[in-house]
């Protein structure tokens, strides 16, 4: 059997069938339904929130930052991240402006943000890559100097925290998604998270067609609403979140114990301060002193049946829709190019064996066909 790179936290099917007995009974399968607000309240408390919305998927709510804002002309963001960033921006009809990442984190360079900035500039989504916090901090400094919006893309930061306060309460707008290979998942799902409750009102209006009541539309909205299956899931899925943290914790411990002492190969150490969710583990290829190219050695994985995954490669700023762009350029984007090049994203799930993982470091390790 291959060693697939994630794999889903799966809620007790026991318990799943009792709630699923229970929106039988009621008949109320979605529309904001007792699970729907329950999953809510209980994500405030888990994330230390004051409000969240949920929706159907992560991408939504990125596209939903964006118009509940009303976000025009351009939007600077990263080209190291899932390629839905990048498509928030471009169905909002504004133009994408990509700025270099900062190679010891993967984030966006908060050095480079001001130079991209132009008249035309009003928001800036940056993106948590693999849930290592952005420096949230100058990001803001940045935004209030210039009267520019923040939306995170924070699909990789559920659960975490900068000294003990979580990263989701940054900028003006957070973006989470519960897809099936997240952290945390509800099959399908995301949230948005607000800081109060007049725009959360608007927040849920938009994600139910722009519905204010029977009557009355206010906005173009969306239909975007988790419905109460996938809540009652999440609702179970939510107690075994910090045991799936922990166990993925342990496994970059032991991947972190092996690998520090192979020449060629580097990856991330936690930062100080930061509670991480360990929801990737990232190593990067140094081609000349490893003594084989990053992509000899991701097939050489598949070969062994190590599924590793090339997060993110190809960059999104080399799709066809936004090569063209002037920020697209390969020059502009010199750290972002070398990351894509040399990323390998190892096995990293709570349910990884230790046969598996010592078969992981092995195939690394010992570089044998
Ligand atoms: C950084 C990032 N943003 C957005 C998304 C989109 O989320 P979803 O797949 O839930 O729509 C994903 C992942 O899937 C992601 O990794």
């Amino acid at each position: 059997m291959a060693i697939t790179v994630t794999s889903p936290l799966l809620p007790d099917l026991g318990e799943f069938n009792k709630l699923l007995q229970e929106i039988w009974d009621s008949k109320w399968i979605t529309n904001n339904g007792s699970f729907h607000r329950k999953l809510e309240a209980a994500l405030c408390e888990y994330l230390k929130v004051p409000y969240i919305s949920l929706f159907t998927n992560g991408t939504l709510p990125l596209l939903t930052a964006l118009q509940a804002l009303r976000i025009t002309g351009e939007v600077i963001t990263t080209p190291y991240s899932f390629v839905a960033t990048t498509h928030s921006i471009w169905w909002n009809g504004c133009r994408p402006v990509f700025v270099d990442i900062d190679p010891t984190t993967g984030n966006i360079d908060p050095d480079r943000i001001e130079a991209a900035i132009t008249p035309k500039t009003t928001a800036i989504m940056p993106v948590h890559v693999y849930g290592k916090p952005c420096d949230t901090k100058r990001i803001q400094e940045i935004a209030d100097k210039y009267g520019l919006k923040v939306i995170y893309d924070a699909a990789h930061a559920f659960g975490v925290e900068v000294n003990g306060e979580s990263i989701l309460n940054a900028g003006d707008l957070s973006t989470l998604s519960f897809h099936a290979t997240k952290v945390f998942n509800t099959v399908e799902g995301g949230a948005m998270v607000t800081h109060d409750a007049e725009t959360k009102k608007r927040i849920d209006y938009l994600k139910n067609f722009g519905f204010a009541n029977e009557v009355e539309v206010v906005g173009p909205g969306i239909n975007s609403k988790m419905d109460e299956i996938r809540s009652a899931y999440g609702l179970i899925n939510l107690k075994q979140v910090d045991a799936a943290i922990e166990a993925r914790h342990q496994v970059a411990i032991q991947y972190r114990k092996a690998l520090e002492k192979v020449e060629g190969i580097s990856f991330f150490y936690d930062m100080p301060g930061v509670r991480h969710n360990y929801s990737y583990f990232p190593i990067f290829v140094d081609a000349d002193r490893f003594g084989m190219t990053r992509d000899e050695l991701y097939y050489l994985m598949k070969e062994k049946g190590v599924l590793g995954r090339r997060y993110f490669y190809p960059l999104i700023s080399t799709f066809s829709t936004y090569r063209g762009l002037p920020s697209a350029s390969k020059e502009n984007l010199p750290q972002a190019h070398k990351m894509a090049e040399s990323v390998i994203c190892l096995p990293m799930h709570h349910m990884l064996c230790q046969d598996d993982l010592d078969l992981v470091l092995e195939t690394v390790i010992e570089k044998k066909r």
